[in-house]
């Protein structure tokens, strides 16, 4: 694997092989990497003929510094990861490198963003699509790929895209869960053994009202997070979707789970 940090250099490694012929497959992160991320990289692998892994973890995505602080930072175990699953190219840019403009310039969109976990994250989106649109420009990729345990960034990517015509198809992976049914993220490090039991919860009261055909079922499933020491920060159908976001203790964790009502 060849890890760069140049974004220049990138570009034009990224560039000569799409020229040859060679369709890369593009997996964006902010390292810390779990089964989740790994799932990207197998389809990307599978799909593609070389597969490009960013690493940067992105500051002006984090509304709380604190939150930032303390995400979890693991570059050697991440590369050696990367290796051992056949990683073509690494890039690790630093903030400077990203940001010439120092944050001057900035992605916004007006709807979305500031809904579900936009609510409470102010800024947060725009963060994310200004960094993923100069890593999309910077890849050029046949194909980025995003996992839908973030439902929300995935659809704001993918209406950047379509809005930007850009070149690279955003594609979407189910969401990857441990066997208690929690859904890798890099903050389940942030987890005591005792959160993480009750984390698993989350999955599983997501999915019993999933399947229940009632209007209220955001609101009942809400309430029965409450009752089980969540503090819910929202949760809410969306588009055959139940969305939620909650926190346990100091951690943040969000989840989704399509609704799959049954006609008897
Ligand atoms: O999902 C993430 O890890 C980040 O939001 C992303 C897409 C890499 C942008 O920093």
């Amino acid at each position: 694997m060849k890890s760069i940090q140049n974004p220049t250099v990138w570009k034009r490694t990224m560039t000569q092989h799409t020229a040859a012929g060679l369709n890369v497959g593009f997996v964006p992160t902010m390292g810390a990497l779990h089964k989740g991320h790994l799932s990207l990289m197998e389809r990307a692998k599978a799909e593609q003929d070389l597969l490009a892994v960013s690493i940067f973890v992105n500051p002006t995505q984090f509304n709380d510094p604190k939150d930032l602080r303390n995400y979890p930072d693991r570059i050697e175990k991440d590369i050696a990861t990367l290796t051992d699953i056949g990683a073509d190219y690494l890039f690790l840019p630093s903030y400077e490198d990203l940001y010439p403009d120092n944050y001057r310039y900035t992605i916004v969109e007006t709807d979305l963003s500031g809904q579900l976990c936009g609510k409470n994250r102010p800024g947060h989106f725009t963060g994310v699509l200004t960094v993923v649109l100069k890593l999309l420009l910077l890849t050029g990729a046949q194909a980025a790929y995003f996992g839908e345990k973030d439902w929300q960034q995935y659809k704001l990517i993918k209406g950047m895209a379509e809005a930007f015509f850009l070149n690279t198809e955003i594609i979407s992976c189910p969401v990857v869960r441990e066997d208690s049914g929690l859904a890798y993220s890099s903050r389940n490090e942030l987890l005591s053994s005792i959160e993480r039991r009750q984390a698993a919860q989350l999955f599983e009261v997501l999915s019993t009202y999933a399947q229940k055909p009632c209007d209220q079922a955001a609101e009942s499933a809400a309430q029965e997070l409450t009752g089980k020491g969540f503090k819910v920060e929202y949760l809410q159908q969306d588009e055959g979707r139940l969305l939620a976001a909650v926190q346990i203790g100091s951690v943040r964790l969000i989840d989704n789970v399509r609704i799959t009502t049954f006609s008897s």
